[in-house]
Formats: C-alpha cells, sequence, structure tokens
C-alpha cells in the first residue's frame, strides 16, 4: 500500500472518533487533508460540531469545503485530530513540519483526546529525532535565539534562510540534535529559551497514534499524563 494510502486508511480510521455536538481540533497537513475531504459526506450528521483550525492552510480548505472553523472558543476541545512528522508509543511526537506547530500545540493542549495519524514511516520505534526539531522563534534578534538553541547540542538551519513566517508572523528553525532520549527534557530547555515561541517536540500529547499500514492501520491506546482541558 502506497503512503499516500495508509494515510487516508489512518483518516478514516479517525473520522469515526468525530460525533455530533463535539467541538473538534482539525490539524495540518497532508495527511489531515484526507481527513478534510471526507468531512462533506459526514456533515449531514455532524450539523453541532464547532470546528477550530490549526492553521490558516485548514481553515481555507474547510472554508472551501463550506466548513465553517472558530479562531476562540470558551468551552473544552473534546477531540484534536493531526498529523505528526514523527511519533513514538509513548505519545512523543515532532510536529511543525508545515509550520504550523504553535496553534496545533494550543489545540492539543487543550483538548480532552488527541488523536495522531500517520502512514508507517513515522512511527519511530528506536527513538525520535531524525526528522529534527523544528521551532517556532520570533523574528527579532533571531540570529541569537538560534545560537542559544544550538548551545543545547544542535545543528540548525533556519527555514527559507530565515525568510519563512508563520501564520503568527514567527520565523522556524529547523535543530537536528540527533536521536532525541529525553523528548521532554529537550522540550523544556528550549521552551526555556528567550525568543522561542514554541517546539516542536511534543511530549506524550497523543491518546491515539493511528498508523497506516499495508493492511489498514494499527491503532495504540497511549496513557497520556499531560493535562488536557481543565474546567
Ligand atoms: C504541520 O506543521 C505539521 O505539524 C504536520 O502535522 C506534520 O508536518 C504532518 O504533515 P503531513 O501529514 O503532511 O506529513
Amino acid at each position: 500500500m502506497s503512503l499516500k494510502e495508509q494515510k487516508q486508511h489512518a483518516a478514516a480510521e479517525a473520522a469515526k472518533f468525530i460525533h455530533d455536538n463535539m467541538v473538534v481540533g482539525l490539524g495540518t497537513g497532508s495527511t489531515v487533508a484526507h481527513l478534510l475531504d471526507m468531512l462533506p459526506d459526514m456533515l449531514s450528521d455532524l450539523s453541532h460540531v464547532k470546528w477550530v483550525a490549526t492553521s490558516a492552510e485548514t481553515e481555507i480548505k474547510c472554508s472551501d469545503l463550506g466548513i465553517i472553523t472558530m479562531s476562540d472558543v470558551d468551552v473544552p476541545i473534546d477531540l484534536d485530530i493531526d498529523g505528526a512528522d514523527e511519533a513514538d508509543l509513548k505519545g512523543n511526537l515532532i510536529k511543525g513540519g508545515g509550520g504550523a506547530l504553535l496553534r496545533e500545540k494550543v489545540v492539543a493542549r487543550n483538548s480532552r483526546r488527541v488523536v495522531i495519524i500517520v502512514d508507517s514511516g513515522k512511527l519511530k520505534r528506536d527513538g525520535l529525532g531524525d526528522f529534527g526539531v523544528p521551532v517556532a522563534i520570533s523574528p527579532h534578534l533571531m540570529t541569537l535565539t538560534v545560537r542559544n538553541i544550538e548551545l543545547l547540542g544542535a545543528k540548525c538551519a533556519p527555514r527559507g534562510n530565515g525568510r519563512y513566517r508563520t501564520d503568527d508572523g514567527n520565523a522556524i528553525v529547523d535543530c537536528h540534535f540527533g536521536k532525541i532520549s529525553n523528548p521532554e527534557l529537550l522540550e523544556a530547555r528550549i521552551k526555556l529559551i528567550p525568543g522561542v515561541a514554541e517546539v516542536g517536540i511534543f511530549h506524550n500529547l497523543c491518546n491515539t497514534l493511528i498508523v497506516g499500514n499495508d493492511m489498514g492501520t494499527d491503532i495504540y491506546e497511549i496513557e497520556r499524563k499531560t493535562p488536557g482541558y481543565r474546567n
């Protein structure tokens, strides 16, 4: 089965988690795009769902499909469905390949259930890190912020030679640390650097991991200790 078909299968499996009256976060990227394509056929049974997008890209795609998204809500997000660049079986993720990591993390951390959909190539059983760690930083004094990240042991490459900007006006630096032995600690250390807006390590931020494979999907339920929405 091609990677595209694996993504489609994972997206179809994730779609089963959406029920009417929920508040649903919609992630960003090519895997989530398959889910978005499935939504119009489901909408008649989901007329009371409130949708929250994690990027302008997803917002525009939703709008094209006739789905109105909200940029703020005062109720819990019940379910967030998103892709990832890498995932492990402890619910650790690398995200930000599409630059949307800040909004993606806000949505994920405020969601009761986070469902991550990936193709089999993204499941890393021997540790995260091959993809690198996208980090969103303020463009102001960017060179010095990058230097501070490098002091943690990374080789850094500002995306688009420093000209790339996210939906929130941040730059992205792709940081390579090699294999990451302690994602929680590395996420926290990078986040402490002034100028860093968000880190593409999502430590234990997944309740359900759906991995497309040659037969269909593998579904892993993961114990999530990081908090979801508290009310
Ligand atoms: C967006 O910034 C990323 O976090 C995406 O979720 C991630 O890159 C997965 O994208 P694909 O589904 O296109 O691989």
